[in-house]
């Protein structure tokens, strides 16, 4: 057990994790819990911490291309445009791991999923240490991925010693994760880069493999970013005559519902960036609320929209 404390004190975050403890940390994502991704013993606690099935790899984080390199057997080309174009940011790589990256860091597989994070905090970190850092979501595997140093603490109080607040995580949306196949490349998670913003880099369309029932990418389970209360998904209208007598809470995109059931707008100027933004939070506040069932109407399916309505999706099975 663990007294967890948030801060900001970079070099407490980093003598924890040269000392191979774990520490949460902020990215423009999503919170990470990370630790040195070398350190086979330090990546275990990554796994025990969340309670994460062994077979589910993680990301590794590095500072920059250089760092990549250090961590990856060969860069595609078409993965040197998307660099140049977007990391730091929330895309993650697919590639072929050099071996100083452990098995376990990777759950056995040769490719290690890679990603430079836009976070002024998290950067530095990484720039003072000579390890890259290993970091899935940082909450209890299954739950809702923390968008705030706060919901770190509500699903791993005791569980770490530190969580480097960062503030507000201002994409929402975990990375959207990319791999490179026979000239082709593949997007593996839908996430808060889209796939049009890829697409006009590359010059060419992307082929999608989001398989929702494990193999490849483990992590996309089903039952991934559930919220505890039953979610539903659909027309809100139709949905309220069905459960209008029970005790529910309306998620929308932009409109507010005639109805005195509590409602939360994830974005009232019906700006995708600011919902996915808000998605998270508001997911977590409904768990929170004295009601039994969640109705949530999808976004308009174009741009980051459709990585909103993947994780609406994922939450409602
Ligand atoms: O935005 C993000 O990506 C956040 C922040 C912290 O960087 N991280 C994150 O990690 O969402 P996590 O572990 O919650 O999700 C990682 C996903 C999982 O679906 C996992 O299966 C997949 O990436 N993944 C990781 N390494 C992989 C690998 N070597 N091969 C295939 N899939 C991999
Ligand atoms: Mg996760």
């Amino acid at each position: 057990m663990f007294t967890t404390e948030i801060g900001k004190d970079l070099q407490k975050a980093r003598h924890l994790l040269e000392q191979g403890e774990l520490v949460a940390i902020p990215t423009e994502t999503v919170y990470g819990l990370a630790a040195n991704a070398l350190d086979v013993h330090a990546v275990a606690k990554i796994y025990e911490a969340k309670n994460r099935p062994q077979f589910n790899p993680l990301i590794i984080h590095v500072a920059d291309i250089e760092q990549l390199k250090s961590c990856v057997e060969e860069i595609p080309t078409d993965c040197i445009r998307l660099i140049q174009a977007f990391s730091p940011g929330p895309l993650t790589y697919l590639l072929k791991k050099k071996s100083i990256i452990p098995d376990i860091t990777t759950a056995g597989s040769k490719y290690v999923a890679v990603r430079i994070p836009q976070h002024p905090l998290t950067l530095a970190l990484l720039a003072q240490l000579n390890f890259p850092l290993a970091a899935p979501s940082a909450n209890p595997s299954g739950y809702v991925s923390p968008v705030t140093a706060q919901h770190v603490l509500d699903g791993l109080h005791g569980k770490i010693p530190y969580i480097l607040d960062g503030g507000n995580a201002t994409v929402g949306l975990e990375s959207t994760i990319v791999g490179f196949k026979d000239g082709e490349v593949v997007v593996h998670r839908l996430g808060g880069l889209s796939i049009e913003a890829i697409e006009d880099v590359l010059g060419k369309s992307v082929k999608l493999s989001i398989t929702h029932d494990a193999p490849d990418t483990p992590g996309q389970l089903k039952s991934h970013y559930s919220t505890r209360k039953k979610l539903i998904v659909g027309d809100v209208e139709q949905l309220l005559k069905q459960y209008g007598d029970n005790k529910i809470g309306i998620i929308s995109f932009q409109r507010s519902y005639n109805t005195n059931h509590p409602q939360m707008i994830l974005s009232s100027k019906g700006d995708m960036a600011e919902a996915a933004s808000r998605l998270f939070s508001v997911m977590r506040e409904m768990d929170e609320m004295n009601i039994e069932t969640i109705l949530a109407e999808l976004v308009p399916n174009e741009g980051i929209g459709k990585a909103i309505n993947d994780r609406l999706m994922r939450a409602s099975f």
